[in-house]
């Protein structure tokens, strides 16, 4: 008691918190667990003082047309207004305001008049049913209100009211105003989601009764949330429940009696048995305990502290609920929301107690199943847990509950998770998951201890097998786990901030915590910058492709696999698609042209001068290093006219790739066209099956070779050195990997990959296509998908000039999207139009009157356009071709090299 009474001035006394500031500044709940103790000494007459004193007011606020009808609980609330009691009781003695969630009408109906017997009728703010799942039932309503009419014993204060006990309706002039409301959820929103409907139901009544000078500011509500079926035991809750949430005034030796100290704690009313409360395992099942004699002897067992709620019936300050951090509406069971309810008070308030005399019984015999799946066990980890801790969760938790489950699994459902709209970190707002289970749940901290000494290099759980092998090892093997027990530093800024924590409390914390490396499945590293969120969302949706070849051939009698004709219109021709690499013609561009073309000082050359560069230097250093190159195929769709376009391609960036060819109507060796038959007419209108039987032939030819395909039209020009290098990076290898890991070389599957400059097609984000212009580059398993499984069944008789949304669609029919391929500082790497475009392109006032601005997506203007090291320009014709390659490769003239 003399810790406590020292403890007394440190603590807060504003008597109204602001919202938000809550879950940072909460009182130290050990502190509070000391207030709680006197908090059970304080007298009881205090209660029969404010009670008796209070009159009974019927009172009915002017109607107010103008309130805001966009929620319909707001429209309910004149009509409850008009119909509830009016009485305040002050700081100390709050009325409650009591939730009952259900779809049972008899649990509902016992509940509510469990309610009206057990509390005095004068302190019953409202009592809002949430029928979850049920569509409005007007029975019930009436079966609920006769209740509330006082046709059962009630009390008033001390008294006693039996004045209509046993009649069917009230009698007139006795008649209650009534107290219970009642919401249908006519589609079932789940337990945490129908608290909330309730909650803000009380809030708003209450909201409109302080404006109506009906309730004092100073008065709290007190909030009882309740189960269907759960039935209060005694008369005698609410008293030690007010003082378990409101330290009464006369305790501070204050003299403002209007000041009462307002602990933001919970009571879990006791269903389980005397000593006995809810905790949960490393498998995040609910356990009951016993409660430690520590923990009873703290108050002589009047109140003590459990880890989880049982949900039965809670009791906490509407403040405090409406403070929390988060009320995830996803979590639609009784157990995961009461989890999460229990994690928040923990964490982000001061706790959960149980008291003597709060109890309850429920009439469902059998609970609940109360545990987690796994996505919502992962999710749970990524909401509360830093990532040490995490992992150590995830050791214990696919020990116990799911051997078969692998990092990499529950890595995705963490990712997933945390993409949710509603999800919060918790960790970097709160108290931290580590001071939960040292101070609140050891015995779960016990277990996670001791799973943190599993020895390093053990092999994630791919089987069960695996698992109980490496199980045998751990336990066999003592120095293994002595050494993956020593305490190593812990990585700065790994650490969440913990607004509220003393300096103290967080040495102890740091220092207890260890470094954990996550063992790992051959080499599995993770990428130095993990991928945007945008684009492990795309990369996630894909599946992964085995990319083995699969013969799609038939003999070549059929398109799109009727392969190529000779110069002489033979079938079965095969170009040799090294032809350009290893014989490049030298560039015809010289003297005069040359420096007249140098000279210009247009917007072309003021982006490639100012911003867009081949990045010479990490090229060198790649071909340098012993890495092996990635490969680069690239295809280029022409017809027999525009071959002299093709020269000029040939000449310039044509001849950096590993392999290419032309298809057109002509072949021609030299030029390395080759001449690709389809179905149709050779139009442009018919690009489609221009586009289909030449990606089946490069399939069919060239395939196993190469580990990047780039198809485009004969005005396209790529810097190739910075596509290699792009398609090399970490970021494209770990998308192409599944988003998380970088590959280890070893791998037989990849996740297709479709990369180009993304246009969301009239504007529409649900419709985002590769723009056909710059071309798009595909990995072996985006080029597999579309000509194994594409191909064959979609749009295959299709006549159209668009192949690019024709690709695109195909290609999202196995949910494989246009992955995003702007840089870090959000520059597009490939682009529709020449160099110069970009530079002066600027949104016009009216987006809709323009194709370019409608289409785009998140683009910037100007010299931001474009990425440093962009891949691809557009709309390169004639000379620009030979233009734009001088000026990259510092081939002008009076110029110095551009060097990167
Ligand atoms: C009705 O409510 C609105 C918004 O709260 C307020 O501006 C207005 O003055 C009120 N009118 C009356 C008649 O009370
Ligand atoms: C290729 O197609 C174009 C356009 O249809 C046509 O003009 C040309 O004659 C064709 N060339 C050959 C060799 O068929």
């Amino acid at each position: 008691m003399a810790t406590g009474a020292l403890a007394l001035p440190t603590m807060s006394l504003n008597s109204k918190r602001k919202a938000g500031e809550h879950g940072l500044r909460q009182g130290d709940s050990t502190t509070a667990r000391l207030f709680l103790a006197f908090a059970c000494f304080w007298p009881l007459m205090i209660m029969a003082l404010f009670a008796a004193s209070s009159p009974r007011v019927k009172t009915s606020i002017p109607g107010n047309a103008s309130v805001p009808a966009s929620n319909n609980l707001r429209m309910e609330i004149r009509n409850a207004l008009d119909r509830v009691d009016i009485m305040g009781y002050g700081p100390t003695h709050p009325r409650v305001a009591v939730v009952v969630v259900g779809r049972d009408r008899q649990n509902l109906i016992a509940s509510v008049e469990s309610v009206f017997s057990k509390t005095d009728m004068d302190r019953i703010f409202v009592v809002t049913v949430v029928v979850d799942g049920m569509a409005e039932d007007l029975t019930l309503v009436q079966d609920l209100q006769k209740i509330d009419g006082g046709t059962i014993p009630h009390w008033h204060g001390q008294t006693p009211d039996l004045h209509n006990a046993g009649a069917t309706q009230p009698k007139e002039e006795e008649a209650h105003g009534r107290k219970v409301h009642v919401i249908f959820n006519a589609r079932q929103r789940g337990v945490t989601a129908s608290r909330a409907d309730g909650v803000e139901f009380i809030r708003l009544l209450s909201e409109k009764h302080e404006q109506a000078a009906l309730k004092s500011p100073q008065e709290d509500l007190l909030l009882l949330l309740m189960e269907g079926g759960t039935q209060l035991e005694s008369r005698r809750w609410l008293l030690p429940v007010t003082q378990a949430l409101i330290v009464p005034p006369p305790l501070l030796g204050k003299e403002d009696s209007t000041v009462a100290m307002k602990l933001a704690n919970a009571v879990s009313f006791n269903l389980e048995g005397p000593g006995k409360r809810t905790s949960f395992d490393e498998t995040l099942a609910a356990v009951i305990s016993e409660s430690s004699a520590e923990d009873m002897n703290q108050n002589n067992g009047d109140s003590y502290p459990t880890p989880a709620l049982n949900g039965a019936a809670i009791a906490l300050r509407l403040d405090t609920y409406l403070n929390l951090p988060i009320h995830d509406e996803s979590l639609q069971e009784a157990w995961p929301a009461n989890l999460d309810l229990a994690m928040n008070l923990w964490l982000c308030a001061d706790g959960i107690d149980m008291l003597e005399d709060a109890k309850v019984t429920s009439i469902d015999a059998s609970p609940p199943a109360a545990s987690l799946l796994p996505q919502q066990a992962a999710r749970f980890a990524a909401a509360w847990m830093d990532e040490t801790l995490a992992k150590k969760f995830f050791n214990a938790y696919t020990k116990t509950a799911n051997p078969d489950m692998t990092y990499l699994e529950w890595e995705t459902f963490q990712s997933a998770a945390r993409q949710e709209p509603g999800f919060t970190a918790m960790t970097s707002r709160c108290r931290d998951f580590k001071w939960f289970i040292d101070r609140v749940n050891p015995e779960l901290g016990n277990v996670l201890q001791a799973s943190e000494e599993l020895p390093k290099g053990k092999p994630m759980a791919a089987n069960s097998e695996t698992s109980a092998k490496s199980a045998d090892a751990v336990e066999g093997n003592a120095n293994t786990a002595e050494r993956a027990n020593e305490k190593t530093p812990v990585v700065p800024g790994k650490t969440p901030l913990h607004g509220e924590r003393n300096d103290k409390e967080r040495q102890e914390v740091d220092g207890s915590e260890e470094e954990f490396v996550i063992p790992e499945r051959h080499d599995q590293k993770k990428p130095t910058k993990p991928l945007c969120k945008e684009c492990l969302e795309i990369v996630q949706r894909a599946r992964p492709v085995e990319i083995a070849y699969v013969d799609m051939s038939n003999g070549h009698r059929e398109d799109p696999h009727r392969g190529a004709r000779d110069t002489d219109g033979n079938f079965g021709y095969t170009h040799d698609e090294t032809a350009l690499r290893k014989n490049p013609p030298a560039i015809n561009f010289m003297g005069d042209d040359l420096a007249r073309a140098c000279s210009k000082r247009d917007n072309n050359y003021r982006m490639l001068h100012e911003k867009v560069k081949i990045d010479f230097k990490a090229h060198a250093e790649a071909e340098k290093s012993l890495q092996k190159r990635d490969k680069i195929f690239c295809g280029i769709y022409s017809i027999e006219s525009a071959h002299p376009r093709i020269q000029r391609i040939a000449e310039t960036w044509g001849q950096k790739c590993d392999g290419f060819i032309v298809a057109s109507n002509k072949t021609d060796a030299t030029l390395n066209t080759v001449d690709i038959p389809h179905e149709g007419p050779e139009d442009y209108s018919n690009m489609w099956q221009k586009i289909r039987s030449m990606l089946s032939y490069i399939y069919d030819n060239y395939y196993e070779k190469y580990d990047w395909f780039h198809m485009g039209g004969d005005d396209l020009y790529i810097l190739v050195e910075n596509l290699r290098l792009y398609l090399e990076s970490e970021e494209i290898k770990t998308a192409a990997n599944g988003g998380i890991y970088l590959p280890d070389g070893t791998e037989t599957t990849q996740v297709p990959l479709f990369l180009g400059r993304r246009f969301a097609y009239m504007g529409d984000m649900n419709d985002i296509f590769n723009s056909g212009g710059s071309g798009y580059t595909m990995n072996k398993a985006a080029l597999k998908t579309l000509v194994v499984d594409g191909f064959p069944n979609l749009f295959s008789h299709a006549h159209t000039f668009s192949e690019d949304t024709m690709v695109a669609r195909t290609f999202r029919h196995y949910n494989i999207f246009p992955y995003e391929t702007k840089d870090e500082n959000g520059g597009e790497r490939y682009m529709p139009f020449m160099p110069g475009h970009h530079y002066g392109y600027r949104f016009p006032t009216d987006k809709s009157t323009d194709w370019y601005a409608k289409y785009s997506i998140n683009i910037k203007e100007g010299l931001d356009h474009c990425a440093a090291h962009s891949v691809a320009f557009h709309y390169v014709k004639d000379e620009a071709m030979y233009r734009l390659h001088a000026l990259l490769y510092g081939l002008c003239p009076a110029e110095p090299a551009l060097e990167s």
